[in-house]
Formats: C-alpha cells, sequence, structure tokens
C-alpha cells in the first residue's frame, strides 16, 4: 500500500506527525513485506517561513518532505490552484493507494480535490481507480460559510472515503450533510497525541525565562495572558482589529499579555499604522502592562507558555482544543467555533469580537474554576486508531 500524507501549514504539522510515526511502527511490526506500507510526505509550502515551518520538522522529528510544493503565498484561488497543478503531477507520479489530509487549510482542499478526480490504471488491472481519501478531523463546523476553513472542510469531507472525526459533534454533522455512516470514524485527535508526547519536553523550555516571566525558579511565575490572533475576520479590517485591540490593551493592565505574532497580523498593524499600540520585545523587556509582541514560536515554546499562562486568548482552532487538555482557561475571540466540545467539556468560552463582550469574557475566566476534562479520545493513541481503520479498510478492498 503507498499513502501520501499532505502537510501546508502550521497546524498541519502536530496533526501528522503521530500518523507517520505509527506507520513506521506498523512497518517495523510486519513480517510479511507484502504489508509494508510506503509512505512519502508532501509539503505543499503554504507556509514557508522557518519560524512557521522548519522549526516545527525539527522539533516534532517529523521527517523531511519526501515531495516539495513550494507554493507560497497568494489569494486564496491563486494559492488553491498552485497546490492542485502540482499535486496533480504528484500523483502522476506517484499513484499512491491513498492520499491523507489533515485539518482545514487551503492545501487540504486542493489536494482533495485533484484526488478525487485522478483515475489511473494500475499494472495488472483493467479497471481505472483513483486514489482513496482519507480526511483526519473530519466533520467539525462553524456553521460561517465566510471562514475560508468552512468551505474547506465541508468540501474536503464531502470528497472523503474515511473520515476520522475528533468529536462526536463531528458525527453529527457529516451524517446531517448525507454522508454515509461506514465512511465516519470516531477516533479522537492527533494534536492532542502530539501534545501528550511532548507536554515533559515542553516543561524544559527556558521561554519563561527568555521573557523575564520567572524570577530564578518556576514557583516564581508570574501570571501572564497568551495571546494569538489571525484570523482573516479579526486582523484584516481596520475598524474590527482596532476595537479588538483596544479591549486587550485594557486586559493588558492586569498582567503582561505575551502574544507570538502571526506573519498575516504583522502586516495588518504596518499597514494600518498600529505599532504604537504594542510594546515589542527585545532582550529582558517584557512590559507588564502592555501587548508583548514576540515572533512566532516553535512547538516546545509555544505549548510551555500555553501550559503555564494564567489565561489564553486567541482565535486559532487546534488552541481552544489544547487548552481544554491542559485546563487552561480559554477565550475565542470570534462568535462562533467549529469544536464545542471545548465549551461544553473544556475551559474554552467564546468571547465574539466586541470590546465589552471580550473584557467581560476575561472576569468570567478568572473566576471560574475547571475541573480537569478529558473528551472522549483524546488519549494519545488516536493515530494508532487510524492506522487500523486504514489497513483494516485496504484489507476489505478486492
Ligand atoms: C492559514 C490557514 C488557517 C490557519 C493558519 C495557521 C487557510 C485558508 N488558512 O492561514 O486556517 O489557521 O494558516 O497559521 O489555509 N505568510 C508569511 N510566511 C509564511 C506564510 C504566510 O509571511 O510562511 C504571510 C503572507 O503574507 C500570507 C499571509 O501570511 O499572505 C497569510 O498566509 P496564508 O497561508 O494565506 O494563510 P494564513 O493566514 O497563514
Amino acid at each position: 500500500m503507498k499513502i501520501i500524507s499532505i502537510v501546508g501549514a502550521r497546524p498541519n504539522f502536530m496533526k501528522v506527525t503521530p500518523i507517520i510515526l505509527e506507520i513506521y511502527k506498523h512497518n517495523k511490526s510486519i513480517t510479511n513485506d507484502k504489508n509494508i506500507i510506503i509512505h512519502k510526505l508532501v509539503h505543499t509550502g503554504q507556509h514557508y517561513d522557518k519560524n512557521l515551518s522548519d522549526i516545527f520538522f525539527k522539533q516534532l522529528k517529523l521527517p523531511q518532505p519526501d515531495i516539495y510544493l513550494n507554493v507560497g503565498s497568494g489569494s486564496h484561488a491563486f494559492q488553491t490552484a498552485e497546490i492542485m497543478k502540482l499535486f496533480e503531477k504528484v500523483l502522476e507520479e506517484e499513484k499512491p493507494d491513498l492520499v491523507i489530509t489533515v485539518g482545514d487549510v487551503n492545501s487540504t482542499i486542493a489536494c482533495a480535490l485533484v484526488a478525487s478526480k485522478y483515475y489511473y490504471s494500475k499494472v495488472n488491472e483493467n479497471n481505472n481507480i483513483r486514489p482513496y481519501i482519507a480526511h483526519v478531523e473530519a466533520g467539525l463546523r462553524s456553521f460561517d460559510r465566510q471562514m475560508p476553513e468552512e468551505i474547506n472542510r465541508i468540501i474536503t469531507d464531502n470528497l472523503s472515503d474515511l473520515l476520522f472525526v475528533t468529536e462526536k459533534t463531528g458525527i453529527d454533522n457529516l451524517l446531517r450533510e448525507g454522508i454515509s455512516k461506514d465512511k465516519i470514524h470516531f477516533v479522537g485527535n492527533t494534536m492532542i497525541d502530539t501534545l501528550l508526547t511532548f507536554k515533559e519536553r515542553a516543561n524544559e523550555s527556558d521561554i519563561l525565562e527568555r521573557l523575564n516571566l520567572t524570577s530564578h525558579d518556576r514557583n516564581n511565575l508570574r501570571e501572564y495572558s497568551l495571546l494569538t490572533l489571525h484570523r482573516p475576520s479579526n486582523v484584516d479590517e481596520e475598524k474590527s482589529f482596532k476595537e479588538i485591540i483596544e479591549a486587550l490593551r485594557e486586559l493588558s493592565q492586569y498582567m503582561p499579555m505575551i502574544f507570538p505574532i502571526h506573519p498575516r497580523t504583522s502586516n495588518s498593524i504596518e499597514k494600518f499604522k498600529l505599532k504604537s499600540l504594542f510594546h515589542y520585545f527585545k532582550d529582558n523587556s517584557i512590559k507588564i502592562s502592555e501587548i508583548n509582541i514576540i515572533p512566532p514560536l516553535g512547538y516546545i515554546d509555544f505549548l510551555c507558555l500555553m501550559m503555564n499562562a494564567r489565561i489564553v486568548l486567541t482565535d486559532s482552532g487546534g488552541i481552544q482544543e489544547e487548552t481544554t487538555c491542559l485546563n487552561v482557561p480559554c477565550i475565542t475571540l470570534r462568535n462562533n467555533t467549529e469544536r464545542p466540545i471545548t465549551i461544553e467539556e473544556g475551559t474554552n468560552i467564546l468571547a465574539g469580537c466586541k470590546g465589552e463582550d471580550i473584557l467581560n469574557a476575561f472576569n468570567t475566566q478568572l473566576n471560574k474554576n475547571y475541573k480537569n476534562s478529558s473528551p472522549k479520545y483524546w488519549d494519545g493513541k488516536t493515530a494508532g486508531r487510524i492506522v487500523k481503520v486504514i489497513i483494516d479498510f485496504f484489507k476489505r478492498k478486492p
């Protein structure tokens, strides 16, 4: 069996790593070469900065991509089309049995769309076949079609043959959309597999010392909040971006706010001339009542900051799940979430994007006690379940 996995943007790396490691584990365990899985990793190059891509390969020990498409940035249509053109050539060359896509980024939909229409003939076989498509993190829905990711999710799920679901709402959403029950597999969350693997290592990061958040030892940790913000709906339009920043500046009066910045948000700050609203961190210069901008972080440092934060504010999808797993209060700066389990069972609340609502959510979260929760199958064993389903699926195929 030959499998191609796709990565493109930052959140993809931690979702794919455990699956690849599990495939390697399978290959080591088998006695008959006929059952070996040939695996190739394709990186589309949607994210190409060192801090958004290379560092994750290094830290997660993700094998270097076998094929790098180098597409870079562009409009949605441009980026998706570039990936599609190049990925078709990959399929021509490789003729895989299965393409694994993860998450909801443009690389996800682009590759699923190409695979769904790419038919080829196998040696000694008459019928033309296409690669099967697996989607990891299927079924999540924000019900907000203005989010590019929502379109990517719906289409990718629709085209996929194996849909791996992280939380129960995913099953309900897929069934409602007419997806056949036997394609859906509730397996848990591979991003949480990675988190549980690296939690100990993250404790050894020196990021807290580098940012001057501890004096001498970790028992003297300063309370801080951690911010991530990069959704187009929050940062691309001046008025709404400014309103969010004003509210966050108010919150930074209570405790320093640490803000590893995404390039999209950096671009908006430049464009709208808002640099004076932030403090740009340089050695030993964290300001206690400011939003402190630092460069994007690697996985280990970011995990360390997240684990030790008093509170996390974010518009990311994955961070809502990671804070739930870490039992750290989270405020989501959006009007909806495709991950409702993080609210029902986890530490997350939706604040929306209005100044006053963000301030209220901050107070609510600081005064709430959360019990440790662990959503079903967020147990570090998801990749194992996925690889088992894949192997069984191909055993059943003629
Ligand atoms: C993408 C995903 C989003 C995910 C995010 C994680 C889509 C539609 N969006 O958004 O779901 O949460 O990744 O980070 O796929 N840029 C760089 N260096 C890079 C990559 C991007 O400077 O390595 C800048 C470019 O100016 C680019 C902009 O960031 O135009 C946006 O990048 P893009 O890949 O289009 O989307 P993200 O906002 O990163």
